[in-house]
């Protein structure tokens, strides 16, 4: 899908389709809808009033009207967008809103649309506070690059219903504002496609995406970027002794893959500068193991490496976006398969660390290859960790589908995520971490076990677990098991991956100074 920004009248772009969003104003309980363009367009005020004083669009979040050759326009059609209430309003409905024109227009054929840029300057400054527009057009690029992906590529009757084009209209405002428009959208296309690289490759089924696909399918993006890459197999692994990581791919024919990435600043940053980790759990497959899951729901266990599709895509937005901060990414990617030779509830293994883990069920694999991916990124260096994986069902009856779990040895690093990425619109919880939930994970025969004593608390017992292996490095961990796959289709957003993680972890990255 190609993106264009253009400074002009949206009423005299010559387009198929031109969405328009329009918010509800009405501020009472119970006071009937009172819809609202942001749009300072006569042409567009003219076409729109008759709906909105009929009381047939009320302008809900999602909401959509299509008008045919609106009058004195150059828009074949108008679509307008709602956007809900007006003190309700803030970047994430704008987001959705631009998802909503591309997945409204795809459908019908019409592949090439425009997005009027929303004046907020259309409404009287008590009712909204304005929108800074850098996010607002970021925003914008993104949700409509979101919306266009879809998940049916190996169907025979495919239709490709990919948009071509998406063109942003903004009337013209005065230069610093236009500037702040072009970055924000500059931004908002490396960000949607990046989040749609991490959703392609969670998208693929175990038997296409191996870990030897994932990792040739890394690297070929790192040369495209003009990242450094190293794909390891199983050689590596062992001359690292990385026990955990080795335990889990044993029981496997498909080799595993170890893929190390390293993004390097122009100008080289001081001696002493931080040096981020992006670390991400890559199990293609996961059947449990000897403790083999259920059959049903099994084949979704194929997006057990949504972490690592997480920080691949944030490397290419890294490339792109270029802050000055060194930052590596370490994948641990193998499959979790019973077999013969496969590792067994109740064995003893050496994790690169030299920490001894007794194996009490072979399911909680994850945990096992992050082990040895986050002791690794410190041996290369790394001053801050922050690892992303698909770890517990358990954190799905925590916190529900909505928000992804964050856990943390360390304030100061936290406090870094948590004041940049509410703009991505990702939604994290922080869960307690603290040194009296270790009872969760003693063993009477070696250092740790690899599942809790009880069944209480089962996210807290696997970030526990990966808190032996951090040390004192700053370290964060996103348990994005319950938000890595929607299960149902949205207005703006198609069911299957989530992309979670990729912007806000873009984001933490750029709030490092080198
Ligand atoms: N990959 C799963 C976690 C998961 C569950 C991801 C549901 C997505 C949806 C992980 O490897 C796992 O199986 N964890 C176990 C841990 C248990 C054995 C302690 C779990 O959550 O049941
Ligand atoms: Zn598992
Ligand atoms: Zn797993």
């Amino acid at each position: 899908m190609d993106t264009k920004l253009l400074f002009q009248d949206p009423a005299s772009f010559a387009t198929p389709l031109l969405a328009v969003f329009a918010v509800d104003i009405s501020v009472g309980e119970g006071e009937s809808p009172s819809p609202a363009l942001l749009s300072t367009s006569d042409t567009l005020a003219n076409a729109t009033t008759p709906w909105f004083d009929s009381g047939e669009f009320k302008a809900a979040l999602g909401e959509t009207l299509l008008l045919h050759s609106p009058a004195n326009a150059k828009p074949e059609r108008l679509l307008v967008i709602g956007l809900g209430k007006t003190k309700s309003l803030s970047i994430q409905e704008i987001r959705k809103g631009a998802g909503v024109a591309v997945r409204f227009a795809k459908p019908r054929g019409i592949y090439e649309l425009a997005i009027a840029f929303p004046e907020d300057r259309a409404l009287s400054d008590e009712r909204m506070d304005t929108l800074p527009c850098h996010h607002t057009s970021r925003a914008i690029a993104e949700g409509a690059l979101i919306a266009d992906f879809d998940i049916d590529i190996y169907r025979s009757d495919r239709k490709d219903h990919a948009a071509r084009l998406v063109s942003v209209v903004a009337k013209e405002a005065d230069t610093q504002s236009q500037a702040e428009i072009q970055t924000g959208f500059e931004e908002g296309v490396i960000l949607g496609n990046a989040q749609n690289f991490a959703r392609s490759l969670v998208n693929e089924p175990g038997n296409v995406l191996t870990p030897t696909e994932l990792g040739r399918r890394t690297a070929l993006m790192c040369a495209e970027q003009g990242l450094q890459c190293d794909v390891h197999s199983i050689d590596k692994i062992l001359e690292l002794k990385m026990g955990a990581f080795a335990a889990v791919t044993q029981g496997s024919p498909e080799p595993p893959a170890l893929i190390v990435m390293r993004y390097e600043p122009a100008v080289a940053p001081a001696e002493g500068s931080p040096v981020l980790a992006l670390v991400g759990k890559g199990i293609t497959f996961d059947t449990g193991g000897i403790s083999i899951k259920p059959a049903e729901n099994m084949d979704k266990m194929k997006y057990d490496m949504a972490g690592a599709a997480a920080m691949i895509g944030a490397m290419q937005a890294i490339a792109q976006l270029k802050p000055n901060v060194r930052v590596m990414s370490i994948i641990c990617s193998c499959e979790n398969m019973p077999d013969g030779k496969a590792f067994k509830p109740g064995d003893v293994i050496t994790a690169m660390s030299g920490k001894t883990i007794e194996i009490l069920n072979t399911d909680a694999e994850g945990r096992l290859v992050l082990a040895d991916g986050l002791h690794y990124a410190k041996t290369l260096g790394a001053t801050h960790l922050i690892n992303a994986a698909t770890l517990t069902g358990a954190i799905g009856v925590a916190l529900g589908l909505l928000n992804a779990g964050l856990f943390s040895n360390d304030d100061e690093t936290t406090r870094h995520f948590l004041d940049v990425y509410p703009a991505t619109g990702e939604k994290f919880w922080r869960m307690p971490c603290t040194d009296d939930y270790r009872e969760q994970i003693k063993s009477q025969i070696a250092d740790i076990m690899n599942t809790g004593g009880s069944r209480y608390g089962g996210a807290i017992s696997a970030a526990m677990f990966l808190k032996e292996f951090v040390g004192d490095t700053p370290w964060i961990h996103l348990d994005i098991a319950g938000t890595a796959w929607i299960d149902d289709n949205k207005p703006w957003q198609s069911k299957g991956p989530s992309g979670i993680a990729v912007r806000s972890i873009t984001e933490w990255v750029r709030s490092y100074p080198g």
